[in-house]
């Protein structure tokens, strides 16, 4: 349920198809509990009529820089004061242009010189002027001056071409926008999770693998997103998405996802290694697709990277959470495990109760408590284990 109780909302619309969208924007704006205020250039009327913003609003849409009666009401200095964030959606290419050079020639570019309130442009544009050095070294030089991207999203355009450049899905960017105010419970706080299985190539066509259906990571990934974190997945193959607030690094292999997590563990406070990856791989991965000529094949296996280990071994190394799926003695070796690896908590659970089940149990160990987190669906138990996560952290942090 998103929430921008009083929030207020400047709202700029430049001149593309796109704009269509911003009705339904504002509406969700408004259901949001926002005040919603709405400053149209002359292009974009010819998508969106200023009635039809203003019905939705509830206020009257500012159109001109030197509108009088408008100034009267609330000049654009005003209203750039007014705001608590601005957005500009659709911004073209265009309105991006003019905004990176620090024009001032209308009103919405002139609102933005005068806000100090946070601005977020939602660009929009056909996918061969969204990949336009220009256009990118534009982007570029707004973000550097702290303006916020959400999107565009990648898919079919107006234009009939596909590709990256769509305006970004009005509840995403209403998502977004609410996020930039709910702080969350988990705010401030980078989370670096590995999820899925990894696939050791034997050959050109095979590989070995484990079950992993990516889920659990996924949730804790979403959930602690949700919950104000910023979130790294570095995700094996999988086929569940995540949400596009969280930065995905995909990877294949367990050197892969060991190469990845090594390269973002530095920024992480909290690290969970969710990922069923793979203890060994093929010494020799066959160039070639290997022929069924021998009546028996023999494969000669070295051991991969532990990488929650490894993270566990580092200096300054991030609060340490690892996953045992195991068929037998669940306690008895998620406590071997915890002890072994060196993590702060452990969620041990049975393997073959999980593999891409949508309900999950789990034990939490950690080296001074047990606790037993009842079956649910994999998103409550990922809030639940993210409040233990965080309650074991907060008691390791006291007593440290
Ligand atoms: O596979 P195992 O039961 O040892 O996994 C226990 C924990 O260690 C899990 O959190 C898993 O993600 C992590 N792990 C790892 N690298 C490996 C093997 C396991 O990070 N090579």
């Amino acid at each position: 349920m998103l929430s921008l109780t009083n929030k207020r909302i400047l709202l700029g619309i430049s001149g593309g198809i796109a704009a269509y969208k911003c009705g339904e924007l504002t509406r969700l704006f408004v259901k949001a509990g926002a005040q919603v205020r709405v400053a149209m250039t002359k292009a974009s009327t010819e998508f969106i009529t200023p009635l039809t913003m203003q019905a939705l609003s509830g206020n009257r849409v500012a159109l001109d820089l030197l509108d009088h009666e408008a100034e009267g009401a609330m000049g654009h200095i005003e209203l750039a004061r007014w705001a608590d964030l601005i957005l500009i959606a659709p911004a073209t290419a265009d309105f991006i242009s003019r905004t990176a050079h620090g024009n001032a020639n209308d009103l919405l570019t002139a609102l933005i010189l005068a806000t100090s309130a946070p601005v977020a442009i939602a660009p929009a544009m056909n996918q061969g002027m969204w990949g336009d050095k220009t256009t990118q070294s534009n982007v570029k030089k707004l973000e550097e001056k702290g303006f916020l991207l959400f999107g565009p999203a990648e898919g079919d355009q107006a234009c009939g071409d596909v590709g990256i450049g769509r305006m970004a899905e009005p509840i995403e960017i209403a998502t977004k926008s609410a996020s930039l105010f709910d702080k969350g419970s988990l705010a401030g706080l980078n989370f670096l999770i590995t999820g899925g299985p990894t696939l050791e190539a034997i050959d050109p066509v095979r590989f070995i693998t484990n079950h992993s259906s990516g889920k659990m990571a996924y949730a804790l990934a979403d959930e602690a997103s949700a919950a104000g974190a910023k979130v790294t997945l570095v995700s094996g193959p999988v086929n569940v998405r995540a949400s596009n607030l969280i930065s995905q690094i995909d990877v294949t292999s367990a050197c892969q996802m060991h190469e990845a997590v090594m390269e973002c563990v530095a920024s992480a406070d909290i690290f969970i290694g969710v990922a069923a990856v793979a203890d060994y791989r093929p010494a020799f991965p066959a160039k070639q697709k290997i022929k069924k000529v021998e009546e028996e094949l023999t494969l000669r296996f070295v051991k991969n990277p532990d990488i929650i280990s490894d993270v566990a071994s580092i200096e300054n190394k991030p609060f340490v959470v690892g996953f045992a799926a195991e068929t037998n003695s669940v306690i008895e070796n998620g406590k071997r495990k915890l002890d072994s690896k060196k993590l702060d908590l452990i969620f041990a659970n049975n393997a073959t109760e999980t593999f891409d089940s949508d309900v999950i149990s789990a034990i939490a160990i950690s080296s001074h408590f047990e606790q037993e987190i009842l079956p649910g669906n994999k998103n409550s138990v990922a809030r639940e284990m993210l409040q233990i996560i965080c309650d074991v952290m907060e008691k390791k942090n006291n007593t440290a």
